[in-house]
């Protein structure tokens, strides 16, 4: 099914609906963004992901509601990074730094939506694939890029794979920016209340602007503790310096592995579960949440983010992975939503 999704830069916009019984999930062309997701309950179907209903509103709200987000998701400290001994100046967009790919980051941009029909009217799919060129230069990262994203629903999950090749070395740190309410997503709500695990027994403290200062500490005896199901919000409103540096949590966790995270809400009975190849997974607590989505005003901590990455700042950090894609290799990073019941 193809929705319009009003106009971004003077061009109409769309959603495309992919469905299965399960799960019906809305992908807009600007930004290749995860606009809702709709999770079949014995009730009938909840949207568990907060979106919007205008392109134009989506892209100006620097809430990256759902997008994917390239070159490099979260932050690159000073807005330049080295690579074979050479500085690379990139866009600053968040203070000193660069968030999420710059200015014009991938959420700014219309992608190329490649499954066939699906530009007919009465197309039906349970699979997207979205393409993007982004020449050697954009932002001031090296290299002519390619991008495939691929949507795909199987059974009560929804699998998302990033395919992309450059001309010459450069960073590339894919994630999904969706942010989820598993009560059912509205403006107004708060997501304070579902429970929360996190497949991680260290998290990066950050500094200033939110920069990671290089560490790795152990959750252990803080507020970043979630190795066991709490409620989101249970501790964001304690005394801690870190949770203070960012109103709340904005931090990068370190998994243990494929599996990043679960969550579920008590009231819903929807419960998700998370997959990544990645090494980190941010927690954003919805800490900035506010402008008009498709529910109305969206309020801070209505939602939160779970971005499977490679950890911020890793383009400066040296003892975090750096996320290199070298010149003529094809590389491949895998986000899986997984929903059941409680
Ligand atoms: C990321 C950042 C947050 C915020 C959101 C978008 O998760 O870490 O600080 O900028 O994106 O609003």
């Amino acid at each position: 099914m193809i929705k319009p999704f009003g106009e971004w830069r003077g061009k109409p916009a769309h959603i495309y609906e992919i469905s299965n019984g399960s799960l019906s999930v809305g992908i807009s062309d600007v930004g290749a963004a995860v606009q809702y997701i709709k999770v079949k309950t014995p009730s009938g179907f909840t949207d568990v992901c907060p979106g919007f209903d205008d392109a134009g509103e989506w892209a100006k709200s620097g809430t990256y509601l759902g997008a994917t987000v390239g070159r490099v998701a979260n932050r690159i400290s000073g807005a330049k990074f080295s690579l074979g001994g050479k500085t690379y100046n990139l866009s600053r967009n968040d203070g000193q730094n660069c968030l999420h790919g710059g200015i014009e980051g991938f959420d700014k941009k219309f992608f190329k939506v490649l499954t066939e029909g699906a530009q007919g009217d009465d197309w039906h799919g349970n699979m997207l694939q979205l393409s993007l060129f982004s020449p050697d230069g954009d932002m001031g990262f090296p290299g002519n890029l390619n991008l495939l994203v691929t949507y795909k629903l199987e059974g009560s999950s929804l699998g998302i794979i990033y395919k992309a090749r450059s001309d010459k070395d450069t960073l590339w740190a894919p994630t999904c920016h969706a942010y989820f309410n598993l009560g059912g997503a509205s403006a107004a709500a708060s997501s304070c209340g579902d429970m929360l695990r996190i497949n991680a027994d260290c998290f990066t403290p950050s500094g200033a602007g939110l920069i990671p200062t290089g560490e790795v500490r152990r959750v252990e005896g803080t507020p970043f503790d979630f190795r066991d199901f709490r409620a989101m919000g249970e501790r964001i409103d304690e005394k801690d310096e870190q949770l203070a540096i960012a109103g709340g949590y904005d931090h990068n966790f370190v998994l243990r592995g494929e599996h990043a995270a679960c969550a579920f809400s008590r009231e819903s009975g929807i419960k998700l579960d998370i997959y990544t190849d990645m090494p980190g997974l941010h927690f954003y607590s919805g800490n900035f949440l506010g402008g008009n989505s498709a529910f109305g005003a969206l309020a801070p901590r209505a939602a939160y983010a779970l971005e499977a990455q490679f950890f911020s700042d890793a383009a400066n950090i040296p003892s975090f992975e750096k996320p290199l894609l070298k010149a003529g290799e094809g590389q491949t990073h895998r986000i899986e939503y997984k929903f059941g019941r409680v």
